[in-house]
Order: structure tokens, then C-alpha cells, then sequence
């Protein structure tokens, strides 16, 4: 599974792409707003920091599929590089993803919160899916079961079309995901360092400082070989 950044914060996005393995970045209207800032510079600083080869996700905020497919557009042409249209999916998001699909403009169907609605998208021309995991625990549905239901189905019926999971408040909901077999999971940044935080991992890095100190005092490797 790869990991996207779910977040229009530049500082955060700065932070993680400096230090974890990232192969993108997702926005929404939502993350966007709260940035309260200008938009065009906001996006394309975004595709500064993560390069042209890194898969940029920013949503349509139109409502009808001749609109749908403007912002798609345009979206792609301020950003450039590897970039997804995000569209909730309806019927006027359906109508835009099969239209983009035959201008080649990639599509992320999002707000998917059943399998029928990911086979749809699927079927309609969409690149990836974005099930949203956290918001279906949160209505006493399986966020993590959806999407092993859309990995399936995509599966058996041998389709060209991602799972872009989203939508997440812990690392249990991520592990969970990745092992049903999602391709790309979209995290907010505060996740990333749960994820690799271990209190076991830290009382091995302070044993090994200790020992090597105890021995070779503040000298580092470095120091030691020449
Ligand atoms: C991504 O496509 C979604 O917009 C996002 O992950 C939703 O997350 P939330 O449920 O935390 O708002």
C-alpha cells in the first residue's frame, strides 16, 4: 500500500514529505478551506514540494458534469505533473469521469461509502476510489470491510481501478486497510508519526546509545573512521 498526505496545510505537507515515503497528495474542499488562503498558490505550491511525479488529487467543486469537467481542466493545467480530479460521486460526477476519461484526465471518485457505488465509479472510467473508512465506523458500519469488499470486487472482475482509502482517526483503521489489500491509503499528517511511533522501538534506540556511549564516550562513527 502507498501512502498519500491528506491535508492542504503546506507546513504539515513539507514535514512529511521530507522525512516519510510519499506518493502523493489529496485535498477537499474542506482541507482547503481551512487553510484560508488564496487558492492557485496553495495548489501549485503543493506540486512544488512533492514534485511532478507524485500524484496530486484536488476536487471539483462544481455540480453538473459540463462544470465537473471544466474544473478538471483547469485543475490539471495549474498543477501539471501526475494529477487526479477528485469528483463525488453522482450522476453528473459519473457523466464527468467518463467524459475525462476519454481526455485522459485522471479521475478519483470520492465520497464512495458502499461497493456498488466503487464498482460504478469503476465502471465509469475511474483511475481510484476513495472509500471514506473513519466516517463509516462512526455510523456503526465497517469502514475496513467496505473496502475489502471493493478490493475484491475489483479483483474478480480483473478492474483497472484503485482503492484510494481515506478517512481516518487511528493507525488500527490504516494497518487494517493495508492488509485487505488497498493500494493507496490518503492520511492526515498527525497519523504518519503514530504510525511508526513504538515505545518498544524507542527503548531499543536508548539501549543502543547507551552501550555505544558507555564505551566510546560522544564519539559518532564519523569520527571513528578515518
Ligand atoms: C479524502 O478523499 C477525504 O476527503 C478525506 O479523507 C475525508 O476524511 P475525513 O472523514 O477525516 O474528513
Amino acid at each position: 500500500m502507498k501512502y498519500l498526505i491528506d491535508s492542504a496545510d503546506i507546513k504539515a505537507i513539507e514535514h512529511i514529505s521530507e522525512f516519510y515515503p510519499i506518493a502523493g497528495v489529496t485535498t477537499n474542499p474542506s482541507l482547503v478551506a481551512k487553510e484560508k488562503t488564496e487558492f492557485l498558490p496553495l495548489i501549485k505550491r503543493i506540486r512544488e514540494i512533492i514534485g511532478e511525479d507524485a500524484d496530486l488529487h484536488i476536487q471539483a467543486t462544481a455540480k453538473t458534469a459540463e462544470g465537473i469537467v471544466n474544473d478538471a481542466r483547469l485543475l490539471k493545467n495549474a498543477v501539471g505533473g501526475s494529477f487526479f480530479v477528485k469528483i463525488p460521486i453522482n450522476e453528473e460526477g459519473l457523466k464527468a469521469a467518463s467524459i475525462l476519461k476519454t481526455e485522459g484526465i485522471g479521475v478519483t471518485m470520492t465520497a464512495i461509502f458502499t461497493s456498488q457505488q466503487a464498482l460504478i465509479a469503476a465502471r465509469a472510467g475511474a483511475d481510484f476510489v476513495a472509500p471514506y473508512v473513519n466516517r463509516l465506523d462512526n455510523i456503526n458500519a465497517d469502514g475496513v470491510g467496505t473496502v475489502a469488499e471493493i478490493v475484491s470486487l475489483f479483483e474478480m472482475y480483473d478492474i483497472d481501478c484503485k482503492v484510494l482509502a481515506a478517512s481516518f482517526k487511528n493507525v488500527k483503521q490504516i494497518a487494517d486497510v493495508a492488509l485487505s489489500g488497498a493500494q493507496t491509503a490518503t492520511i492526515a499528517p498527525e497519523l504518519f508519526k503514530l504510525a511508526i511511533t513504538h515505545p518498544m522501538t524507542d527503548n531499543a534506540i536508548d539501549g543502543f546509545d547507551r552501550d555505544w556511549r558507555s564505551v566510546y564516550g560522544d564519539n559518532d562513527i564519523g569520527s571513528l573512521l578515518f
